[in-house]
């Protein structure tokens, strides 16, 4: 077999940057695909004509955002199967790096909160509950306050349809092996959280995405999707969509669900991100709640690293999915759990969500004046944007030119569930910084990378 080769000219800026680039590129574009065995370091930097220290820099860099994979001694591979977006460099925001790939919600002094909570459950005697295993889907008092936490989202939340879990990732495990299961098709956006696409894989469970528009999927293509993949079930998530930061209006949710209710199918709703608003818009669960499987977390709206969720089911799947629960973790740390109640009944978890989007909507004011004229998808209380790109060429020339002075963001490739139709874009994640003046920074330099005209033609065709 010939070996890799790249054409580095498309790339430009700093050799291993543009190498690294390429090498994205390359297995977006399924010229290198999964499982793919790398050339060695040193053939590479021959083949290239670059130091072997250059294509080492540019393998660390894929590395880091897990296209690829090393073992010593067998080599680099490109990884396979959809790949989680790298989570947060804790050193990235002192080196000069400006990151918001990662949506978390701004620090807005979470950590004296979560110490205080801390004390609070330890000198109430929450180290007793350590002696036993505790209850797969949480004590009746921490549901209890789970439904407490639930009454925005869907008021008619009742304790024994609800399990605790850890975060909404996992929640999500539990609500597709509960109403998918093994060799199944679920349905879902094109671009959708990358954890998901990455269970649906090790679950054995088979993705198939429904075109979107500005109101998110589109009922037409839903039914046409659902003739053609006899699905188990939909994942949505309905409000400020991730990473395309739509919200599907009222008449669409009630449009879509009128499909699933026609062909049978059940619906997964993924509410991380409403978990934020004051007053969600009324979800799928409040129009079928014996199709609708409602999840969310505490992770977007207070803090990521708590790692509690909920998971609200139709009565009659409480049983599987707390079985389920049980059988993939036994039972989650109690003590997190303890924390999150002791967060949302003394409303201190209130105060944080009310201080987080507070930050959010400044920080929304400032990356929309710095945006000018850029169009983008998302409200003032919405934690990303989403800036639509020509197309993929466009989408890897701004990524790549962003990433070489140091900005990163997610693109669209990030999220893409299949390889065709990706739609182009890159996400902007409001809260991945300490300092508000990054937004803007990082929102300059896109802004500028989109409008930069066209360069002119050589005269050479
Ligand atoms: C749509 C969506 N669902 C679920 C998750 C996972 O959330 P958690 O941190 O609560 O596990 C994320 C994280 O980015 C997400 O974007």
């Amino acid at each position: 077999m010939t070996m890799w080769k790249p054409d580095l000219t498309r790339f430009g800026g700093h050799p291993a940057e543009a190498l690294a680039e390429a090498i994205a590129d390359a297995i977006a574009s399924g010229a290198l695909p999964p499982g793919t065995r790398m050339p060695t370091h040193r053939e590479l930097a021959y083949e290239l004509g670059l130091a072997v220290a250059t294509v080492s820099k540019a393998y660390s860099i894929v590395a880091r955002r897990n296209l690829v994979s090393g073992e010593v001694g067998r080599g680099t591979f490109v990884a396979s199967g959809p790949r989680m977006p790298a989570l947060a460099d804790p050193e990235a925001e002192a080196a000069n790096t400006i990151d918001l790939r990662i949506c978390m919600p701004p620090a807005v002094g979470q950590d004296v909160v979560l110490a205080a909570a801390i004390e609070d459950v330890v000198r109430a005697g929450g180290a007793r509950a350590m002696l036993r295993y505790p209850l797969p889907g949480g004590s009746p008092q921490q549901r209890g306050a789970a439904v407490t936490w639930l009454e925005r989202l869907f008021p008619q939340t009742n304790a024994s349809e609800v399990l605790l879990t850890s975060g909404a990732h996992q929640a999500i495990a539990v609500a597709i092996a509960t109403v998918v299961g093994t060799g199944n098709v679920m349905l879902c956006d094109p671009l959708t959280y990358a954890g998901t696409a990455q269970l649906a894989n090790v679950m054995g469970i088979i993705l198939r995405a429904v075109p979107v528009d500005e109101h998110g999927m589109i009922p037409a293509a839903l039914e046409e999707a659902i003739a053609r993949h006899s699905p188990k079930a939909l994942f949505i998530v309905p409000t400020f969509q991730n990473p395309m930061a739509f919200t599907i209006p009222q008449s669409r949710r009630e449009e879509l669900t009128a499909v699933a209710q026609r062909h049978n199918i059940m619906i997964i709703e993924d509410s991380v991100y409403a978990d934020i608003l004051d007053a969600p818009p009324k979800p799928f669960a409040a129009l079928d709640p014996d199709r609708t499987v409602l999840l969310t977390s505490m992770s977007k709206s207070v803090c990521v690293a708590l790692r509690v969720g909920m998971i609200r089911l139709p009565r009659a799947l409480v049983a599987q999915a707390e079985n389920i629960l049980q059988s993939l973790v036994l039972a989650n740390p109690p003590l997190m759990a303890e924390v999150a109640a002791n967060l949302i009944t003394t409303g201190r978890a209130d105060d944080l969500r009310h201080k987080v989007l507070a930050e959010v909507e400044a920080r929304f004011r400032i990356a929309r004046t710095a945006l000018g004229n850029i169009p983008f998808i998302g409200g003032a209380q919405c934690p990303h944007l989403w800036v639509p790109l020509a197309d993929q060429n466009q989408m890897s020339e701004v990524s790549s030119g962003l990433a070489r002075q140091g900005y990163w963001v997610a693109s669209g490739r990030d999220f893409a569930i299949a390889r065709e139709h990706v739609p182009a874009g890159v996400r902007i994640a409001l809260g991945a910084t300490a300092h508000r003046h990054k937004i803007a920074e990082l929102c300059q330099a896109l802004r500028q990378h989109i409008s930069a005209p066209v360069p002119a033609m050589s005269g050479v065709v």
